[in-house]
């Protein structure tokens, strides 16, 4: 038998992840989106990014008639919009500067808020369950930099450690 969806639940908090905001427009070209973790760099080559979405989204029948989408990886300082796009919020947008993604049919790109973001193509669809998995093909993109946002039992916080320095030459 399944274990229950609490336990389900308590197993999957288990794991840290990056935050992302899946963003996408409507049939009236309004744009949506939604605070995901579930998303994966499914294949290099061809390049293809995998996100899965809840069919109680209010966000799903616009990635289902758009077929494209921008996800934006979010940085440190970005928790509030995390927040925002996991809620129910209507007109999510409305205070937030975003820019339109041609190679994923405008959808919104938040560069204020990313350390990176991927344009996507929808070229699967599949059943998950509860969910809907998008496979998107990666069109365009670009890396802003910053410190990466994480999620962990409930609670948001930026990467704690710096990065390293790269190494110098000739030092041991
Ligand atoms: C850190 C975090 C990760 C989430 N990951 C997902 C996810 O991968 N897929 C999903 O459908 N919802 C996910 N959610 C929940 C949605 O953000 C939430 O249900 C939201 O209200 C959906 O908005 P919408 O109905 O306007 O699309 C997550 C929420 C949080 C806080």
């Amino acid at each position: 038998m399944p274990v229950s969806r609490e336990l389900f639940r308590a197993i999957s908090s288990s794991f840290p992840t990056g935050v992302v905001i899946v963003a996408t427009l409507d049939e009236h070209g309004e744009p949506k989106g939604l605070t995901s973790q579930a998303y994966m760099g499914l294949s290099t080559d061809p390049p293809l990014m995998l996100i899965s979405i809840d069919r109680t989204s209010r966000t799903l029948p616009a990635l289902a008639t758009h077929r494209a989408y921008v996800i934006n990886f979010l940085k440190e300082g970005a928790e509030d919009i995390a927040t925002l796009f996991a809620s129910k919020a209507d007109e999510k947008f409305r205070n937030l500067r975003w820019d339109p993604a041609p190679e994923a049919g405008g959808a919104p790109i938040l560069r204020g808020q990313s350390l990176a973001y991927a344009a996507c193509r929808v070229t699967e669809v599949h059943d998950g369950g509860d969910h809907v998995i998008f496979i998107g093909s990666v069109e365009a993109g670009e890396t802003l930099g910053g410190t990466p946002l994480l999620y962990y039992k409930r609670a948001y916080a930026g990467w704690p450690q710096e990065r390293p320095a790269p190494p110098v030459e000739g030092a041991r």
